[in-house]
């Protein structure tokens, strides 16, 4: 597994490459959820294809008051689990590498970034689709894979991909979970092992709240089976057109439960499908 640190490196690796190139792009602090989107990626590039996963905790998708000088940055096992899964090369820049310190150009998407995540972090998605825009461009890839945990982060970069022309097929993959339903990230590091115990609770209200029939009523019975957990705090619980994201009004569009939930530390998110309603 080849290790590019700069973007000169990155360039000259792709340049040698004439079939799929597949990006996995990450933070870092690697679990079993990213394992899965490599081994992923490694199917989409096929034997005569390439894998690159970028590692790069992007300072620009965190808030003043959020956790990126905290953020895990386990680089051994991180590489570790890149090779195992079957990653050809890892990009690894640095912050100089990826922003000129008067930079003064970035991305911002403007509709589906107004809600959900967006409402309650401003900026994060500007971050977010600055830093994928340059990871596209320094590692120039045929397809990229991103988790369906981020449901409306993926919206937004399929978005960004389709407004600004990007030749890059976007791959969804499916939450990993535990054995227990808690959707695998990064940020489960910061739960206290009795935080831990408590954290599925959240899926399985929003799994029992997607049974009902209308948005309302999934919002309202997914919201108390929350706040029945001890120390959790709601950021939001909305159910949202798939697509869109906007507020889901009937079970006539495939609809998304999505919540936020502050368990200590960690604020965990999720999000659960909702089928059409007959
Ligand atoms: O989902 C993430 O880990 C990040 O938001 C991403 C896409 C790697 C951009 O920094």
């Amino acid at each position: 597994m080849k290790t590019l640190k700069t973007i000169a490196a990155s360039r000259r690796w792709r340049a040698g490459l004439d079939s799929k190139v597949v990006l996995v792009p990450t933070m870092g602090a690697l679990h079993h959820g990213h394992e899965a989107l490599i081994r992923h990626a490694r199917g989409i590039a096929g034997p005569s294809g390439s894998v690159v996963v970028s590692i790069f905790v992007n300072p620009t998708q965190f808030g003043p008051k959020e956790d990126f000088a905290s953020y895990p940055r386990p680089l051994a096992s991180d590489l570790a689990i890149t090779r195992r899964a079957g990653a050809d090369a890892v990009f690894l820049p640095s912050i100089g590498e990826m922003y000129a310190a008067d930079k003064s150009v970035t991305v911002n998407e403007s509709l589906l970034s107004a809600t959900l995540c967006g409402r309650s972090r401003p900026g994060h998605f500007e971050g977010v689709c600055s830093v994928v825009a340059k990871l596209f461009l320094a590692t120039q890839p045929t397809h990229a894979v991103f988790g369906e945990k981020d449901w409306q982060q993926l919206a937004i970069i399929r978005r960004m991909v389709r407004d600004l022309l990007f030749p890059v097929t976007i791959e969804p993959f499916p939450i990993v979970r535990d054995a227990d339903g808690l959707a695998t990230s990064s940020r489960n590091a910061y739960l206290t092992p009795a935080e831990r115990n408590l954290a599925p609770r959240i899926f399985d209200a929003m799994t029992q709240a997607s049974k009902l029939k209308t948005p309302q009523a999934i919002v309202k019975n997914c919201t108390s089976g929350i706040k029945k957990i001890p120390g959790a705090q709601i950021d939001y619980v909305e159910a949202v057109d798939a697509s869109t994201l906007h507020p889901l009004s009937n079970r006539k569009q495939i609809g998304r439960l999505a919540a936020a939930v502050f368990l200590g530390k960690a604020r965990l998110i999720d999000n659960v499908h909702l089928p059409l309603f007959a």
